[in-house]
């Protein structure tokens, strides 16, 4: 379980502080795919560096509390940012952007493996035994345990992500945190990445967060997600709901942007752009974009509040049901 309590952080720039993630509060539960959605440059990278405990300068976490607690079956792990570093491949596991790079590509895969599991995790096993499992563990994932004897640069980018998804899960971590591991890839690939995750997730029965940008990513395989405007969370709620009934103006965009089966009419982007998170809006950061907003939009942040059971949001339209109120 994932719990964010009024975690505000910041880049320190010259020009000053960039307020990127705005006292965001909500909890992910054991045992589900959590979706973290919204254009790029609103913060999703950003939050998942701080769940994962990767504060590095300019970054900085200027309130509030993370507090993680990954089940394994041997051992329940609870602990705040500041020591989730501790458990790091073995209880919490990370797929970073763009996570080519995370491969050296002239090291042979199976001594990649090796140096990425603790030595305690090792305990008394000599080095064929420890590969004997990584193959049996590839083998289970449908990979072909061969590959431990290439270097990266041989194989094609789906298969080298599917190694880092292998690696990154080997140890069967409790949380596993993937910023957008499908982008750049083709669609066929991107369709055998998410059925890997999905099978990971109910065969480890953790939790699992995935960034996204794109909303397609969502509708396929997470249970819940969050939606991110300009470093703040707008909306929250079970992924089926948001789809069927989007309740912030931001989602109902994202939502009609994305193209259905059959369904040939061209699809228009959303309008705008973000703000620059230098010199945000000074009410509610979407109210530029928004077509229903009002005076009141402009001048105060709205909360981000329970609008019925299990759906949140942060607008200042709605009304008691969730529908926008002059909308
Ligand atoms: N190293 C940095 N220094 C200053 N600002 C940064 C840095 N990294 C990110 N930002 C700011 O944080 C914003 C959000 O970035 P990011 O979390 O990567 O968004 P996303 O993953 O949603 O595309 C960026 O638009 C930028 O303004
Ligand atoms: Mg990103």
């Amino acid at each position: 379980m994932i719990k964010v309590e009024n975690l505000s952080t910041s880049y320190k720039t010259i020009d000053g502080d960039i307020h990127v993630l705005n006292d965001l509060n909500f909890t992910i539960g054991d045992n589900e795919i959590f979706g973290i959605a919204g254009e790029s440059g609103c913060g999703k990278t950003t939050l998942l560096k701080t769940l994962y405990d990767i504060i590095e300068w300019p970054l900085v976490i200027d309130k509030g509390r993370i507090v993680i607690s990954g089940v394994k079956k041997d051992k329940e792990y609870s602990y705040e940012s500041g020591q989730i570093k501790k458990t790091w491949w073995n209880n919490i596991a990370y797929v970073p952007q763009a996570a080519q790079s995370v491969l050296d590509p002239i090291t042979r895969l199976k001594k990649q493996f090796l140096d990425s599991i603790p030595k305690e995790d090792r305990k008394m096993e000599t080095k064929e035994q420890t590969l004997k499992r990584v193959a049996s563990y590839l083998e289970e994932l449908s990979l072909s345990p061969d590959i431990l004897e290439a270097y990266p640069f041989q194989l094609s980018g789906g298969m080298r992500q599917r190694v880092i998804i292998a690696l990154a899960t080997f140890m069967s971590p409790g949380v596993v945190l993937a910023d957008e591991p499908t982008t750049a890839l083709d669609v066929v690939v991107q369709r055998g990445i998410l059925m890997m995750l999905t099978r990971l997730q109910k065969q480890l029965k953790n939790t699992m967060v995935i960034v996204s940008h794109d909303m397609g990513v969502h509708y396929q395989i997470t249970d819940r997600m969050g939606i991110m405007y300009s470093g703040s969370m707008v909306e929250l709620g079970a992924t089926e709901d948001i789809f069927k009934d989007p309740i912030h103006p931001y989602t109902a965009m994202l939502v009609n942007a994305l193209p259905r089966v059959g369904d040939k009419s061209a699809k228009v982007g959303i309008p705008g752009r973000p703000p620059e998170l230098k010199n945000p809006p000074k009410g509610c950061r979407f109210a530029p974009r928004c077509p229903y907003a009002t005076d009141r939009c402009k001048e105060m942040v709205p909360s981000f509040s329970e609008i019925k059971p299990g759906r949140y949001a942060a607008c200042h339209l709605l009304k008691e049901g969730g529908s926008i109120a002059n909308g």
